[in-house]
């Protein structure tokens, strides 16, 4: 028994009890054969579907790896949070929720009612339209300045420069109508703070990131650590904007089933189409999984069965 097999305490369990808990949950889960590789993207309707990695990261540093877990997918939409908590801590925590909103839509990540129905203000920073008003906030004064600016700060919560999937962004970019939709939406109600076409191929490229489930891991225990990266030991954030993104995280992170995921995991996650998953244990560290089969919401559905998983028997849960 560990941590009482689901309390929550102050650290990890012994490494011994991590590494057989995070093996077995590979084990277990790996033979799953529920979901499909997300297809509106036509690039990562081709990524091999059997893929499975799981790697936790402990805010000390500690690595615990199994699987395909260097093998390179692109991040999507778990670039979401970490470019929020870059503006976050450009702007301030104030101006990014005035221009951003912190609430839950309750719809879909790619959905356009849900700019109307908030009279045109964005809802929050985790779904398409926030994402791409909250990537239009970069501080630069053109394109390529914003896209550095978003590049370098998503390496520095990896702890190594992330490079662009170039195949991955032609065709989401051969496939991006909705998103630019949504960006030309938001700027007919003054929502979107930047050319909303450059700022929809900005968002595109950030999604386009090339990442490991290893990287996501750092990044995630990076959250974990108040913004210190704990390979790196770089403070990449205010541990005052960890706070504000993992609420933004409990609140919308898995769109329209963050009800479900909160009430399963109790922890701030973040999903991805592409199969990468994120779960954050404030103080002790970074879950990632890569799985690229998801369910109907989009989300991977190895992911979400390690995160239940790892979760309890791990003690991670907050409540
Ligand atoms: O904008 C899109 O549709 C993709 N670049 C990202 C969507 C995504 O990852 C949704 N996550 N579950």
């Amino acid at each position: 028994p560990i941590a009482s097999d689901c309390i929550s305490t102050g650290h990890l369990p012994a490494p011994e009890q991590v590494r057989a808990l995070v093996d077995e949950a590979h084990t277990r889960f790996g033979p799953c054969a529920e979901g499909r590789n997300a297809d509106y993207i036509p690039a990562l309707a081709a990524v091999p579907s059997h893929l499975f990695g799981i790697c936790l990261a402990g805010t000390s540093g500690q690595m615990y790896a199994v699987g395909d877990t260097d093998h390179a997918f692109t991040i999507q939409s778990i670039s979401k949070p970490f470019v929020f908590a870059l503006i976050c801590q450009s702007i301030g925590e104030d101006a990014a929720r005035r221009k951003l909103g912190v609430n839950s839509t309750g719809l879909p990540f790619n959905s356009v009612i849900a700019v109307e129905r908030s009279t045109g203000g964005v809802t929050n920073p985790m779904v398409n339209a926030g994402a791409i008003a909250t990537s239009s906030l970069a501080p630069g004064a053109g394109a390529e300045d914003k896209w550095r600016f978003i590049r370098d700060g998503l390496s520095r919560f990896a702890g190594r420069a992330l490079e662009i999937d170039a195949a991955v962004y032609a065709s989401e970019m051969s496939a991006n109508q909705r998103n630019a939709g949504i960006a030309k939406l938001l700027s007919a109600y003054d929502s979107i703070y930047f050319d909303p076409l450059e700022a929809t191929d900005i968002y595109t490229r950030q999604c386009s990131l090339r990442v490991t489930a290893r990287d996501l891991a750092v990044m995630a225990a990076t959250l974990a650590n108040g913004g210190v990266n704990p390979l790196t030991r770089e403070s990449v954030i205010d541990p005052i904007h960890c706070q504000h993104v993992l609420a933004v995280m409990v609140t919308a992170g898995l769109y329209e089933n963050s009800g479900d995921w909160l009430y399963d995991t109790g922890l701030p996650g973040k999903s991805g189409v592409s199969g990468g998953m994120i779960v954050v244990a404030p103080g002790k560290g970074g879950l990632a999984t890569f799985a690229p089969p998801l369910d109907a919401a989009g989300n991977s559905v190895k992911g979400q069965l390690t995160a239940r998983f790892l979760s309890e028997r791990l003690g991670l849960n907050l409540f």
